[in-house]
């Protein structure tokens, strides 16, 4: 590779952006998009959080510690840290190595259950992967163009078998039923066989790895962390085959520079297509949503929008609050506009779709807005009269009430509004507590009706510490917030929320 990776620190400062399509195009800079903001970054708005909730942050405020090349470093294994769920809903492990000469091999192992402790079949893909250039849309990532040469399934069970040889058409039969034995490797497609006819049924794509964005942490002595950042899976079925990702699944963890402890990637690294790996067995847990929950760390979503989000919940009164908190890059330092919303919430029992997790309905009441950036301002500004608070009224920073207008229209939001929501809470690596909210359509509509409820989960939040912390408790890797955990689990069943759709619409730019 001649333009040798040079590391440089995420800044998401429009020069940098430029140096960053430059490194991936070599010579040529094709056009590209332009720098959306370009206002110097106001510190005093970055502070939202309260000092507790800013503990639990990763780095936002310390866009140093995290780095990500463009194009990225992909050499190397990278796995599951946890049971995925993808819309479906789909439970699934990941394996997926990068080789130096372009060649990957991606593992992926299907469960019947939601623990992913019942494996049903594995699929092993070949192919070859190449990275073309810094992505228009989603700004921080890599496109890329995978080329698939084989795909296999290996069955785990005769009822898996069965399942799954019910959704092909015959001609992926070639072999007959009695053929398929489980355990046995059987190609699905190939470079002479097929197509993709046996693997549309399957809802099976690569295009996850058409959107790259490989992050590196530094830790305290020295420690990194490595995440791969793949294109995201859209929540509608049908579109799967021919998605373009604009935002990302959970990160895949580097083989050798993980989290730790992670229990789940050391079993997930040494499976393969005929022993999958079987996770240990999770505490069920009922949870609490009482007290406040925030992002670990910068968040993207499909259309391109960065944020970060703050929740709190009051038990007693089953009311919410949110902050949603928006930037135009993939570091979170330029903040564009911030959204407060208020409502209630109403526990709607266990789902029946997704075992483990719990139906939410969240209506939201009130909303207030702050424009965080000139162009935003401006923007909102220009709102016709009665459309989005006072027209001609919004300046940086100061907040506006955009109830009496039933929302916003310029950012999509509207008042009253209500949301059927899929709440789930597990504990991380290091036993503290994480609320998964519902993945909201990728389509940017709202999950406004009971059959738009969400059949998977947007990026963890995690609890921020009690509001009385013990003086000067420092050291991540202190354990379990004991208080939390039980808090977590004295009251059974509740959760938390994500709410408010369209307001992605402002993050066209
Ligand atoms: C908003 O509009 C008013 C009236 O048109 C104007 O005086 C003000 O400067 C505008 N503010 C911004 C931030 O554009
Ligand atoms: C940044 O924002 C704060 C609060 O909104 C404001 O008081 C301050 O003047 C701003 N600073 C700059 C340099 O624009």
């Amino acid at each position: 590779m001649s333009r040798a990776g040079v590391t440089h620190l995420l800044k998401g400062l429009s020069l940098l952006w430029l140096c960053e399509v430059a490194l991936v195009s070599g010579s040529i800079l094709w056009e590209v998009p332009t720098a959306p903001f370009t206002s110097p970054v106001n510190n005093t708005v970055k502070l939202l959080w309260e000092p507790q909730c800013q503990a639990q942050l990763r780095h936002l405020q310390d866009g140093a510690r995290i780095t990500a090349l463009i194009p990225p470093k992909l050499e190397g294994s990278w796995v599951s840290s946890r049971c995925e769920v993808r819309p479906g809903p789909e439970y699934l492990t990941r394996s997926y190595t990068f080789y130096s000469s372009r060649q990957f091999k991606a593992l992926q192992f299907y469960y019947r259950d939601s623990g992913c402790r019942e494996p049903a079949y594995s699929l092993l893909v070949r192919g070859r992967l190449r990275l073309r250039q810094a992505s228009w849309v989603t700004r921080g990532g890599t496109e890329a163009e995978p080329h698939l040469h084989t795909v296999s399934v290996v069955f785990h069970s005769a009822a898996a078998l069965h399942g799954l040889a019910a959704r092909l058409p015959p001609l992926c039969h070639a072999q007959g039923e009695r053929g398929w034995v489980p355990g046995r490797p059987y190609e699905l497609h190939s470079p002479r066989a097929r197509g993709s006819a046996c693997l549309e049924p399957l809802g099976f794509s690569m295009t996850e790895l058409s959107l790259l964005r490989v992050e590196t942490q530094h830790h305290a002595r020295g420690a990194i962390v490595q995440e791969l950042f793949l294109g995201d899976v859209p929540t509608d079925w049908s579109q799967r085959a021919h998605y373009r990702p604009t935002g990302y699944q959970r990160p895949l963890q580097n083989s050798m520079h993980h989290v730790h402890p992670c229990p789940v990637c050391a079993r997930v690294y040494r499976s393969t297509e005929q022993r999958p790996p079987v996770l240990p067995l999770a505490p069920t847990m009922s949870l609490s949503l009482g007290g406040r929950w925030v992002s670990q760390g910068c968040e993207s979503r499909p259309a391109v929008l960065f944020l970060t989000r703050l929740f709190t919940f009051d038990e007693a009164t089953r009311s919410w609050e949110g902050l949603y908190q928006h930037y135009s890059d993939p570091a979170c330092r330029q903040p564009t506009f911030a959204v407060r919303a208020w409502g209630h919430y109403a526990l709607g029992g266990p789902s029946a779709r997704v075992p483990g997790a719990w139906e939410l309905v969240f209506r939201v009441t009130r909303a207030g807005v702050r424009a965080l950036d000139p162009p935003t301002a401006r923007l909102l500004n220009a709102s016709r009269p009665g459309r989005c608070g006072g027209a001609g009224l919004w300046a940086v920073g100061a907040e506006q009430d955009v109830t009496p207008t039933g929302g916003c229209g310029a950012l999509g939001i509207r008042l009253p509004h209500k949301e059927y929501e899929l709440f789930r809470a597990e504990l991380d690596h290091r036993q503290r507590p994480l609320l998964f909210t519902g993945e909201r359509p990728t389509d940017g509509s709202s999950p406004d009706r009971p059959h738009k409820r969400p059949t998977s989960f947007q990026a963890p939040l995690i609890r921020c510490a009690p509001e009385t912390p013990p003086p000067q408790r420092h050291g991540r890797g202190d354990g379990p917030s004991s208080s939390a955990v039980s808090g977590l689990r004295q009251n059974g069943g509740s959760v938390l929320l994500s709410l408010l759709s369209g307001w992605y619409i402002l993050a066209v730019h």
